[in-house]
């Protein structure tokens, strides 16, 4: 009886030992395309994590909100149902006002002014802007510089007026319509191929990866070349996750984080481009350019939004970011 008594134990012992040996589990759940800069990056943290910490960390991709969408990623990330997610920075807008700056219309002249805005002490430091809610910013990714497409040439700010706008849940993407005249509506990503399909919505912003993976181009009449702000990511985990992680493991997969970073970042612009040329090849949309006047007036008729989001965001920060359009 001693005996299996000792061996039961040992067995139990075991069992709790091969249980203990099982490797970490990063479930990274994003909202896009596999083939666009975000889909890639997830897809190139999964093979470098598997890789470099085979056996002791394994990272599960979810794209297209295949698992959660834009509206639940944050709290599902919040109770640990998910470890990783990388939403647009105005998708942060319920969580803190800091991040608004970046969706100022035009205030990056292009993504390598938001590059280097990312990287300076401020920008570095917004990546601890929603600290206070338990996540933990690791990384900015980018996308790429937004245009508009509808369903209606969009050549000057009045052609606007009166469309229906997609947006995203910012407030500051809200204050941009309306200065238009626009009617925007907040609406989740996975819904919106379907809003612009059957006539819900007019038009939409996004980045060219976006409206080419995501198949607006089909049902978009127009797209015009605006370049009138960005999408980019910040990628978040649950703070108590990251930090309960044994050191070691931790400090690789920082590493591995950065180094996916340097990649995705390095290589968004040419993934855009990529697409563009695929929608210009596809012929379903006319691409309207704008000309250095026409830019202008789209400008102007926008700026009416900074006045609205100084207070919130901090005049010195807005200040900051605009100062990256500069080299010098
Ligand atoms: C959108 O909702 O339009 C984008 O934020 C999607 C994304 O993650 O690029």
């Amino acid at each position: 009886m001693r005996f299996a008594g000792v061996i039961a134990a040992a067995l139990i012992g075991l069992g709790t030992s091969v249980a203990a040996a099982e490797p970490i589990k990063i479930k990274f759940s994003h909202v896009v395309a596999d083939s666009t800069p975000k889909g890639q990056g997830a897809l190139m943290f999964k093979a470098e994590v598997e890789k470099r910490l085979a056996g002791k960390v394994v990272v599960e991709v979810y794209p297209n909100s295949s698992l959660f969408g834009d509206a639940k990623e944050m709290e599902a990330l919040a109770l640990g149902d998910v470890q990783m997610i990388a939403p647009s920075l105005s998708k942060f807008d319920r969580y803190t006002k800091k991040l608004q700056v970046f969706d100022l219309p035009f205030l990056f002249d292009d993504i390598a002014a938001i590059d280097r805005f990312q990287k300076s002490k401020v920008g570095r430091e917004l990546l601890d802007a929603v600290k206070a809610k338990g996540y933990k910013g690791l990384a900015y990714w980018h996308n790429g510089m937004k245009q508009l497409s509808a369903n209606k040439p969009l050549r000057v700010p009045a052609d606007a007026k009166g469309v229906k706008f997609r947006i995203q849940p910012s407030d500051v993407l809200l204050a941009q319509f309306q200065a238009l005249g626009a009617n925007p509506q907040k609406m989740a990503f996975a819904e919106v191929y379907q809003a612009l399909q059957t006539g819900t919505v007019d038009g939409q912003e996004n980045t060219w990866s976006n409206i080419y993976s995501q198949k607006f181009f089909e049902v978009q009449k127009y797209i015009t070349e605006s370049n009138h702000g960005v999408i980019d990511y910040m990628i978040v985990t649950n703070t108590k996750f990251w930090e309960g992680l044994p050191a070691d493991i931790r400090t690789e997969l920082e590493k591995i984080m950065a180094e996916v970073t340097d990649h995705v970042n390095k290589t968004a612009g040419e993934i855009n481009e990529r697409d563009k040329q695929r929608i210009v090849a596809a012929k379903t949309s006319e691409i309207i350019t704008l000309g250095k006047e026409q830019q202008a007036q789209w400008r102007k008729a926008m700026e009416p939004v900074y006045k609205k989001f100084e207070p919130g965001i901090g005049a010195d920060l807005i200040k900051a970011a605009l100062a990256s359009n500069s080299t010098n």
